[in-house]
């Protein structure tokens, strides 16, 4: 009898010995399995975060400029965002049906606004994916993105606003998302803006056109009608009188930074004179949708 008890004992003890062996077996596996998941998805993390040069500041602090390129966009937005790319540098070819002049919209946003702005960087649209909805004026309210940019489709290419959710406008949304990747929201961010230039000069429209003359018909018409060589700044074919370029500030410093195309070499004054100029020429009249 005694014996049996001690070999029951002995038998129970030996089958939760196994049991629990077993048990901190699968545990401890379980265990360091998740500690080196976790670990190996940490240094993903770091590698794409290198990869994609997503230091969103500088050592100074500042915020850096490094827009992810195109090519780069995950699988399941890649097509909208080369899309969107492509409507932006080629808009006539791809969103023509809402387009009523003969701009694109990188005549102004240059290479689809994937610049920094600055000199010959025309007006960058890098980081407007972290920097909207925005109040503005013209509104009297705060703004999304496809608001703001069916206002240049129906002012700066005197056309048509596109539907909210068209392929095009979804497409062209994703593409600033995409671009603005790793930007903090609502961060200050330099190179975005038309800034204005700092000078007493009044701006003198007779002057202007002798600096049109000099500078600016070479390429853009003696009439302003544009040329193979560079898009017209006034006429049927520009853009209209509600245009933000249609601002003699705006212009300015556009030209200012930005014309000649390649070496801009204008003085504010220059710039200031040759604006008082263009944006007292005929162009389309902005008339405001009803409703
Ligand atoms: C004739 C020049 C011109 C053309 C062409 C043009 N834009 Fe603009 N765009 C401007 C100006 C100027 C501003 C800034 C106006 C302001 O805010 O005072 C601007 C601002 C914008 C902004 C807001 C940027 C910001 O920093 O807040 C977006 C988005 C935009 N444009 C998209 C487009 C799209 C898309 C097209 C083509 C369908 C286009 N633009 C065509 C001149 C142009
Ligand atoms: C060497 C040729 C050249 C000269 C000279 C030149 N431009 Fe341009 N300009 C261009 C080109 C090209 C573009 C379109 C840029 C692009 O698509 O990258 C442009 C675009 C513009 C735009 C915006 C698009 C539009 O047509 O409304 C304005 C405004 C402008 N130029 C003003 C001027 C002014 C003012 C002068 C004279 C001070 C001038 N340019 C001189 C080539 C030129």
């Amino acid at each position: 009898m005694e014996k049996n008890k001690v070999i029951f004992a002995l038998g129970i003890i030996i089958i939760f010995a196994i049991v629990g062996a077993g048990i901190s077996i699968v545990f401890g596996r379980f265990v360091s399995f998740s500690n080196i998941s976790s670990v190996v998805a940490a240094s993903e993390k770091t590698d794409v975060a290198v990869q994609t040069g997503m230091a969103i500041t500088d050592a100074g602090g500042a915020i850096a400029f490094n827009p992810p390129s195109v090519q780069d966009a995950p699988a399941n937005i890649k097509d909208a965002v080369m899309l969107g790319h492509n409507i932006l540098t080629d808009t006539r070819k791809y969103a023509g049906q809402y387009v009523g002049n003969k701009l694109d919209c990188s005549n102004c946003h240059f290479k689809g606004g994937m610049t920094q702005g600055g000199k010959n960087g025309g007006l960058s649209l890098v980081g407007v994916g972290a920097t909207y909805p925005q109040y503005k004026k013209r509104q009297n309210y705060s703004v999304d993105l496809v608001t703001r940019t069916n206002d240049c489709f129906e002012r700066s290419m005197n056309g048509k606003p596109l539907p909210a959710d068209s392929r095009e406008m979804i497409a062209i949304v994703t593409y600033y998302q995409w671009i603005s990747k790793g930007l903090p929201i609502y961060a200050d961010i330099p190179w975005l803006g038309v800034k204005h230039l700092k000078s007493g000069h009044k701006p003198d429209e007779v002057k202007g056109k002798q600096v049109f003359a000099d500078k600016c018909a070479m390429c853009h018409g003696n009439n302003g009608q544009g040329t193979p060589a560079a898009p017209p700044l006034w006429g049927k074919d520009s853009f209209n009188d509600g245009a933000g370029m249609h601002k003699l500030e705006n212009l300015a410093a556009f030209a200012y930074k930005n014309m000649p195309r390649g070496n801009p070499d204008l003085t504010p004054e220059d710039a200031l004179d040759v604006a008082a100029f263009v944006t007292t020429q005929p162009r389309p009249h902005f008339v405001p949708r009803k409703g």
